[in-house]
């Protein structure tokens, strides 16, 4: 049965749901995108996803491509029309069709599409042995902050990152950390865990978001500052966060075991309190 997708208002078969080589999405990358987690057959963390969103709109002086109501609905709806209890949705906007200008077109409706797919995300075969990075060099732009579609940089690191036999790639940036391919980086030294700040050099990801409240309502506590790869392989522990992994742990970086190899205890009850806030 073939996946139904949403483009424009539409819910099609995904074999039918076209969109024009014209589209500055296609030709310029130009659009900005959120993925959401489905859990149990309901949206997790989907406010703050929204919230990023309403954000890279605004920078990049996009409109809203239909109500934030109707949104939510689009969401509703392909995880009810699709089956989807556990898995992802991914949605993009792009600016919309328009003859090829650097400068933004005036006035144009931009193009909404998005898609689900199944992934098992709680009972994850990775966050049971955890998984190994590589520091790569953070070759990005220098508007991390948005999330933009244009992922060129990630693709490439993310490939570099397979090649190696590892599951992500940690971008490096004038000797520290910025955060993986598509995920947030952490540490666990003593007792506390250690991540970057937010700035234009990262994303704000929204599952850090709410695994740092949680970790502040547990007494676990979490510093924002810059890390290295070297402080990485001498940490206790490490571990990376986003929508498509929740919480999942590192334990080898650029072939140096994390710890005991196996993920610590820190990862495996924060993964826990996340899992039991997305099913709340
Ligand atoms: N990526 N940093 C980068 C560069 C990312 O692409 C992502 C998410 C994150 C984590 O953000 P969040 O917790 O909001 O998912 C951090 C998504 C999952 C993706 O592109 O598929």
């Amino acid at each position: 049965m073939s996946r139904i997708v949403h483009l424009n208002g539409a819910f099609l078969p995904e074999q039918e749901a076209k969109v024009s080589i014209f589209d500055r999405g296609y030709y310029f990358g130009d659009g900005v995108y959120e993925v959401t987690a489905v859990v149990d057959g309901k949206l997790v963390d989907y406010a703050p996803h929204m919230e990023r969103l309403d954000r890279s709109l605004r920078e990049l002086s996009m409109p809203w491509p239909c109500t934030k109501d109707e949104l939510r609905a689009v969401h509703e709806e392909l995880a009810k029309r699709n089956g989807i209890t556990e898995g992802l949705i991914y949605m993009q906007v792009t600016r919309g069709v328009a003859e090829r200008d650097f400068a933004f077109p005036k006035n144009i409706p931009s193009t909404l599409m998005a898609f689900t797919q199944v992934k098992a995300l709680v009972d994850s075969p990775n966050a049971k042995t955890g998984v190994k990075v590589v520091s790569i060099p953070d070759i990005r732009w220098k508007r991390r902050d948005i999330k933009s579609i244009a992922l060129l940089a990630q693709c490439m690191g993310k490939q570099q990152a397979s090649e190696a036999g590892a599951f992500e790639g940690w971008m490096v940036e004038d000797g520290f950390v910025t955060e993986g391919t598509s995920s947030s980086s952490y540490i666990v030294k003593e007792g506390r865990v250690i991540t970057r700040p937010l700035s234009n050099a990262i994303l704000p990801g929204i599952t850090r978001k709410s695994l740092m409240k949680l970790a502040a309502d547990h007494d676990v506590t979490i510093e924002e500052r810059l890390f290295s790869v070297d402080e990485a392989i001498a940490a206790d522990e490490a571990f990376l966060t986003s929508a498509s992994s929740f919480v999942m742990p590192v334990v080898e970086i650029d072939g140096h075991p994390i710890g005991s190899a196996k993920p610590g205890p820190i990862t495996t009850r924060l993964r826990q309190i996340y899992l039991e806030s997305a099913r709340a």
